[in-house]
C-alpha cells in the first residue's frame, strides 16, 4: 500500500524544470512527461513517492491518478516507501550473478546487518535487489543513489560502505581502475588510432 503524507508541491526551481520537461512534448501530450516529473518529485521528497506526490503529479499533468500509479508501481526506479540516505540497488541479473553478485549481497548484509528490502536503524542505508542496471560489462555492479560502483568484490564493497558510514565519498565507477569498460590489461584494439 502506498503511504499517505501531507500536501506536496514542486519547489519553484523544480516547477521550472517540470515545465521544461513538459515543453519537450507537443501541446496536449503533457502526460508523456510523467516519468521525469515523478523522478523530480521523488528527489524533492527525500527519495520516495507517497500518495500526495502521486496525486499532485496526476493533477499537474491532467491525467488520472491510476495512470500515474501504474507508472510508479511498474519501475523500480520509483520508491513507494521511504528509503535510507544511501539507497543501494544491487543487480542480481545473470551477468552480475555469474560474476559474484551473491558475494556482494553477503558483503552488504554482513557489513550493515540488513537483508534485502530493509533499512538500517539509523536510516542511512536501504538495500534493494534490482534487475539489470545496464552496466553488465563491468559486473558485478551496485547503484548507490545516482552513482554506479562496478567490478566489485567483497572487499571493495565493504570499503565503499565503510567510507559512506564515515560520511566520505567513495570513488564511483570501476573498482579495478579499468578505464570505462576497457580490458584490465589495457586496450587490445584500435591501439594505433591517432598514430600517423
Ligand atoms: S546484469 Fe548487472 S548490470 Fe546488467
Amino acid at each position: 500500500m502506498i503511504e499517505t503524507k501531507e500536501k506536496f508541491e514542486f519547489s519553484s526551481k523544480n516547477q521550472i524544470k517540470a515545465d521544461q520537461y513538459i515543453s519537450r512534448y507537443p501541446a496536449g501530450k503533457q502526460q508523456s512527461a510523467v516519468m521525469p516529473l515523478l523522478y523530480l518529485a521523488q528527489n524533492q521528497n527525500g527519495g520516495w513517492l507517497n500518495q500526495a506526490v502521486l496525486e499532485y503529479i496526476a493533477d499537474y499533468l491532467s491525467m488520472s491518478a491510476i495512470k500515474v500509479y501504474e507508472v510508479a508501481t511498474f519501475y523500480t526506479m520509483y520508491n513507494l516507501k521511504p528509503v535510507g540516505k544511501h539507497h543501494i540497488q544491487l543487480c542480481r541479473t545473470t551477468p552480475c550473478w555469474l560474476r559474484g553478485a551473491n558475494s556482494i549481497a553477503e558483503a552488504i548484509c554482513e557489513k550493515l546487518s540488513i537483508k534485502h528490502g530493509e533499512t538500517t536503524p539509523d536510516g542511512k542505508f536501504t538495500l534493494t535487489e534490482v534487475e539489470c542496471l545496464g552496466a553488465c560489462v563491468n559486473a558485478p555492479v551496485v547503484q548507490i543513489n545516482n552513482d554506479f560502483y562496478e567490478d566489485l568484490d567483497k572487499k571493495s564493497m565493504k570499503k565503499i560502505l565503510e567510507l559512506l558510514q564515515e560520511n566520505s565519498t567513495p570513488s564511483s565507477g570501476s573498482q579495478k581502475q579499468r578505464h570505462t569498460s576497457a580490458p584490465q590489461s589495457g586496450p587490445k584494439t584500435l591501439i594505433t588510432l591517432g598514430e600517423k
